[in-house]
């Protein structure tokens, strides 16, 4: 049976990631061909699964907490809202006892918080890096160069309500039904790709350091891509881009691909936080269809 990408309206967003294509769903769904199954091998946030995501879908990250986040998503959902609302719960008590004058830049209170934190760092797993997402600062995903999750409360706000992050998780339940997740190198993931399945790739930026951009040699990428070719796969490519005056772009093969296209995504979301100039950010879309 084909399908296609489908404009799923108000479905909140689950998870702010780094990198996330949420902005250019729209555009990048609209572009998807018909396609047998839907597979994404750098999941990150999933900005263009819940477009896509029909039964038999696959989705993939190298980063495990994040993908045992999406299986308990779609496998137990009530699990975790109830985790998330017992450590809100613990949070919103200590908070109540916090002299808000005390709270400075030595950044350990509320201890609840950096209990977790810590938790965390010395054993990563779905339910803390959760918390930790629905409580730091801009809910946003940041890790040091040892990989320790570092980012701090968000001192001016409680967490998420609840309610509120129950509602986005039951909407996120049942688009996931059927959905298969792995939690391997991109290029596994990509072995079982065959004839009419469609692949939306959106690899780490190659122009910036990050902790997985040694994985990712672009050589290898790119015969991947000729593979997917030869066997029939469509695929679209996000590759770098432009942000502000500076291009990111990274050469592609020109054989690879029959289509260069730019997606504007706004304004980057990293400059925002840390009050530098807004820089308007576009990202490259490479397709072979
Ligand atoms: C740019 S992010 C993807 C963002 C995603 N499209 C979204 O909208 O949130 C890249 C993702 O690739 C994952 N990753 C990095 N190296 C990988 C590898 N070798 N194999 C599979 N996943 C990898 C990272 O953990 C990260 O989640």
């Amino acid at each position: 049976m084909t399908r296609n990408a489908r404009v799923v309206k108000n479905v909140p967003s689950l998870i702010k990631w780094t990198g996330s294509k949420r902005s250019q769903a729209y555009a990048i769904s609209q572009l998807a061909p018909n396609f047998n199954r839907y597979i994404e091998p750098f999941l990150g946030s999933g900005a263009i699964l819940h477009t896509a995501a029909h039964p038999g879908a696959l989705g993939n990250d190298i980063y495990k907490p994040l993908i045992d986040l999406w299986c308990l998503v779609r496998d137990n959902p009530e699990e975790l809202v109830n985790d998330y609302s017992v450590k809100w719960q613990h949070l919103n008590e200590e908070l109540l006892t916090i002299d808000h004058t005390k709270l400075n830049s030595t950044r350990t209170i509320p201890e609840y918080y950096y209990s977790i934190r810590k938790k965390f760092n010395e054993s990563p797993n779905a339910l803390d890096l959760n918390f930790l997402m629905r409580t730091c600062v801009n809910g946003i995903v940041r890790f040091n160069d040892k990989g320790e999750f570092n980012n701090s409360f968000h001192l001016s706000r409680k967490g998420m309500q609840p309610e509120r992050f129950s509602s986005i998780v039951h909407a996120w339940n049942p688009l996931l039904n059927g959905v298969s997740f792995t939690n391997t190198d991109y290029k596994e993931c990509l072995a079982q790709a065959t004839k009419g399945d469609f692949v939306y790739l959106d690899p780490p930026y190659a122009a910036t350091k990050s902790r997985y951009a040694s994985l990712l040699e672009p050589e290898e990428l790119f015969s991947e891509l000729e593979q997917l070719s030869i066997r029939g796969v469509n695929w679209a490519l996000s590759y770098d881009g432009k942000r502000g005056d500076t291009d990111l772009t990274q050469d592609l093969p020109k054989e690879l691909y029959t289509k260069h296209l730019y997606l504007n995504s706004g304004n980057s979301a990293v400059k925002k936080v840390l009050s530098g100039p807004i820089e308007n950010v576009q990202e490259a879309l490479y397709i072979n269809y």
